[in-house]
This record gives C-alpha cells, structure tokens and sequence, in this order.
C-alpha cells in the first residue's frame, strides 16, 4: 500500500527532521550517501555557463556539490520545505535557493538546461506532473538526472534493519523513518520508472547502480 504523501503533510515531515537529517543520512548509508551523490554528479559532465536547477534540493548536498564540480555553471536549488532550505543556504553560503512546487515549476518552457533530483520524487504525490514540469522547462536535448532507491533486493533490505535502530539512537519520530521504508519498498524500480520517464518523451541516457542496485539513477534526456 502507497503511503500518505499529502503535500503538506510530506513539507510537515521535512520541516521537522530538517536538523536531523543530515545526520540520520551520514548514518543509515554509513556515510556512503555522499559520496554516491558526488560520483553520479560527476556523471552528469555539465557544461559551463548552462543553468542547473536541483529539485528537492533539501539541505543542500546536490547544490554543494555542482558548484564545486561545476563552479561556471548556475546552480539553483528547489524544494517546498521552509526548515530544510534554511540548511541548505547555511551549507551554500552563496548558492541561490528558492521555494516551490516541483507538480508547479516557476520557469519558462525550455529555459533550464539540466535537472537534478536526488532522493526526491519517491515523496511526490503526483509523480507524473511532476515529470511533465520537468519534461515542460528542460531546453531541447537537456538532461534530468533522478537518484533514489532502486531495486527491491537483498541490500535494499539491509535499510530495513538499519534505519529503525538509528532513528531510535537518535531519539527521532519513529513515524518519520517508517514512512522512509514504506516509501522505499513502494516507489518503481529503476527500469519502470525509465518506461514513465519515456512515455513523458525523455530518452534514456545511462543507468547508474550504487550499493549492488539498492541505490540507482536514470540519467535522461529531452
Ligand atoms: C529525502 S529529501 C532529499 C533531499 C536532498 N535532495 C538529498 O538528496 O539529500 C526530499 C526533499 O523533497 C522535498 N519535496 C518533497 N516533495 C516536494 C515537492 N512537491 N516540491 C518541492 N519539494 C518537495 C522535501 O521537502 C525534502 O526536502
């Protein structure tokens, strides 16, 4: 059963882990989050002077990122959630951030070179509005890079066990992290979400697999 991904309720959750959530990441992927985030970037080769709008952006990890990977590019971070975007500008001293709505992108058709979402659209109530603002601000042949969960398997599993003991040691809502799993366990595996990407018209670029699969990207083009 899909969990309740009420927008508000969804802005709620993250407004209230924000000053967590970094940590409880460092600890459920033993300090491997990051790194993934860097490699699957670094992926991305990203041109200079185009401009990156990082969806979801959360704390701030994909924006902190690009700018050092990709200090000619402009690099502007989403994400609806007050709390977590305070973080992400603490992070980003000179990053831009904005609030918004990823099923209601603030941009013109066309006028964005590249995407990122990284661990984002798996809490997006209509994914597929979702994907068509991104399909809608892409430039012609621009790219969308979607990180998250991938396959069902024997490492995703391992989350299962993982995350209830930390968000315990950390003394966290355990409604929070058993929202996490239940999300994990129902969002698409990578090769179905590439059908949805294609039946919006992105074209599949390349497949990224962390973590033996658990963790996985799509890199897809307009
Ligand atoms: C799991 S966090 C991911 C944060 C970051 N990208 C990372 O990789 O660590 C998901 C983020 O998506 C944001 N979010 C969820 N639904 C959204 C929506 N419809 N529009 C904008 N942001 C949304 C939440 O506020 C939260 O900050």
């Amino acid at each position: 059963m899909q969990p309740d991904k009420n927008p508000q309720k969804i802005m709620n959750l993250f407004n209230e882990i924000s000053t967590y959530y970094d940590l409880m990441n460092n600890l459920i992927s033993l300090g491997t989050h990051y790194i993934i985030k860097y490699l699957v970037i670094k992926e991305l080769e990203i041109k200079p002077r185009t401009i990156v709008l990082d969806l979801c952006c959360g704390t701030g990890d994909f924006t902190k990122i690009m700018s050092k990977l990709y200090p000619r590019s402009k690099i502007i971070g989403l994400d609806f959630s007050p709390e977590m975007l305070k973080i992400s500008k603490l992070k980003n001293k000179n990053g831009v951030f904005m609030q918004g709505d990823c099923t209601n992108l603030p941009f013109k058709n066309g006028e964005i070179d590249c995407i990122t979402m990284g661990f984002g659209l798996r809490n997006i109530q209509d994914r597929q509005k979702a994907i068509k603002e991104i399909y809608r601000v892409l430039t012609d042949s621009g790219k969308f890079l979607q990180l998250d969960f991938g396959y069902h398997n024997k490492v995703s599993k391992i989350f299962n066990f993982i995350v209830p003991i930390f968000a315990k040691i950390c003394r966290t809502n355990p409604e929070h992290y058993s929202y996490l799993l239940i999300s994990k366990e129902t969002f698409p595996e990578p090769d179905e979400l590439i059908k949805e990407f294609e039946s919006h018209g992105f074209k599949l670029v390349k497949k990224c697999n962390y973590l033996f699969g658990a963790i996985s990207a799509q890199i897809m083009q307009k």
